[in-house]
């Protein structure tokens, strides 16, 4: 039987090169997942031996973010939503193939709102405006976290007064809020968020595949429920179906190995300890973002779970040791150390210092899920009593050198 690949996305954008966001967009994804795999692979030869690599979970070649974060720019009548050329002027990128299809729908309400409104794109290259960046999350179910990044609360009440009409435009819009970034050309978001909407979270309702059919983005009755509170401003995985494959082969991998005490170090809103969690196990998931924790305690309520043994604390995951001072999970897990360990670090990995508490301590196994293969070699070569036995790419970022991995670990 002949299989016939996915077409390629079409995109007029990167045909004219004016974004360069997909450099791998024209070649199939077959041939891409096929280098990525080699090169990842060649990447992590010295820790991970060819024979341990599982088939890589591909991803859908277009329609896979649930994000998107657009810079503002051009003029009132007629706004650009996308990225900056080098000259700081307006790339519009509503029509980006890769947003799934409630981002699409939303973006040029989002524009019209822009010019109903009167609140002016920032305009970087004359500091002059207001607008830097409206960000768009969608939930599986299609619904909406829509926030607004201004320069300053001048028009916060403009925004606010303008919720109802947006609502009855967008009646699958759960969150809004406005964050505050009064900083010229610094990262995307300030520190004070507004929400203007009751809702505060949006619910993320994955759906886990079984182990055989988890490169599949076709969901099932079978599938297992995993619904993540998402708070706005913590992270949260790229692209969906992917993500959901990633926790059901750590889930999956986990159940062969029955840990009775998992700890998941980096856990976000609780992805991978909510999905490991089983009866009678117990789970810590440590996490810097507060609100991040709130989300994954109230996810594990909604999930039916114990608090007594599925626990959540928010603090720094590099304080490996459960009675270190600040680390504040003493009693949590008992003294003892983890069955099984789950990392789950940003782009710069663990880094020496956890590193050396994991050589140090007593866990005997460990997941490692890495957005940067370069930085997970440098970090498994810091674990010389940690010996990989299985691996799996995950191809989270389609059209880009960007690769996720997950590794299993065993001491010996
Ligand atoms: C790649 S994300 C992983 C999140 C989660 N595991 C998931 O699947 O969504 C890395 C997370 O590490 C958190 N983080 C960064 N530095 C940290 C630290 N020192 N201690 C604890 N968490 C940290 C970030 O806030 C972010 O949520």
């Amino acid at each position: 039987m002949s299989v016939t690949a996915p077409p390629t996305p079409s995109c007029a954008l990167h045909s004219a090169g004016t974004c360069r966001s997909c450099p791998h967009l024209s070649r199939p994804l077959s041939d891409q997942l096929a280098s990525k795999q080699s090169l990842v692979a060649s990447l992590l030869a010295e820790h991970v031996p060819a024979g341990l690599w599982e088939p890589p979970a591909a991803s859908a070649p277009e329609r896979f973010r649930n994000k998107a974060k657009m810079a503002v720019a051009g003029t009132l009548a007629r706004p650009t939503l996308g990225i900056l050329d080098g000259a700081g002027h307006g790339i519009d990128l509503r029509t980006c193939p890769l947003h799934v299809p409630a981002i699409e729908a939303t973006l040029p309400v989002l524009a019209d709102l822009i010019t109903a409104l009167g609140v002016r794109p920032y305009d970087v290259p004359s500091r002059c405006g207001e607008l830097k960046y409206v960000l768009v999350t969608a939930s599986p179910d299609g619904d909406l976290m829509v926030r607004f990044v201004l320069r300053s609360r001048r028009h916060l009440e403009r925004l606010r007064a303008a919720l109802p009409g947006l609502q009855q435009a967008l009646p699958q819009l759960a969150v809004a809020s406005v964050n505050i970034q009064g900083v010229h050309q610094a990262v995307i978001e300030g520190p004070e968020e507004i929400i203007l909407t009751e809702e505060e979270r949006l619910l993320m309702r994955l759906s886990l595949p079984t182990p055989s059919a988890s490169t599949s983005t076709v969901r099932c009755s079978e599938d297992v429920e995993l619904p993540l509170y998402l708070p706005t401003r913590s992270f949260f995985q790229t692209n969906t179906a992917v993500a959901e494959a990633l926790y059901a082969t750590a889930r999956a991998w986990a159940q062969e190995l029955e840990p009775a005490r998992v700890w998941d170090l980096f856990c976000g809103v609780g992805g991978f300890a909510l999905a490991l969690a089983a009866p009678g196990r117990r789970v810590l998931g440590v996490e810097v973002s507060a609100s991040a924790i709130d989300g994954a305690r109230d996810a594990a309520a909604l999930m039916g779970l114990n608090p007594a043994l599925v626990r959540f604390e928010a603090g720094d995951a590099h304080v490996l040791d459960p009675d270190a001072p600040g680390a504040d999970v003493s009693g949590v897990c008992g003294a003892q150390s983890p069955d099984l360990l789950v990392v789950n670090p940003p782009r710069r990995g663990i880094g020496e210092q956890l590193a050396a508490r994991i050589e140090a301590s007593g866990v005997e196994r460990m997941l490692y899920s890495s957005c940067n293969p370069r930085t997970l070699a440098a970090d498994l070569a810091r674990l010389p009593s940690m010996r990989a036995v299985r691996s799996r790419l995950f191809d989270m970022f389609p059209h880009t050198d960007h690769a996720e991995v997950l590794v299993e670990l065993v001491r010996g």
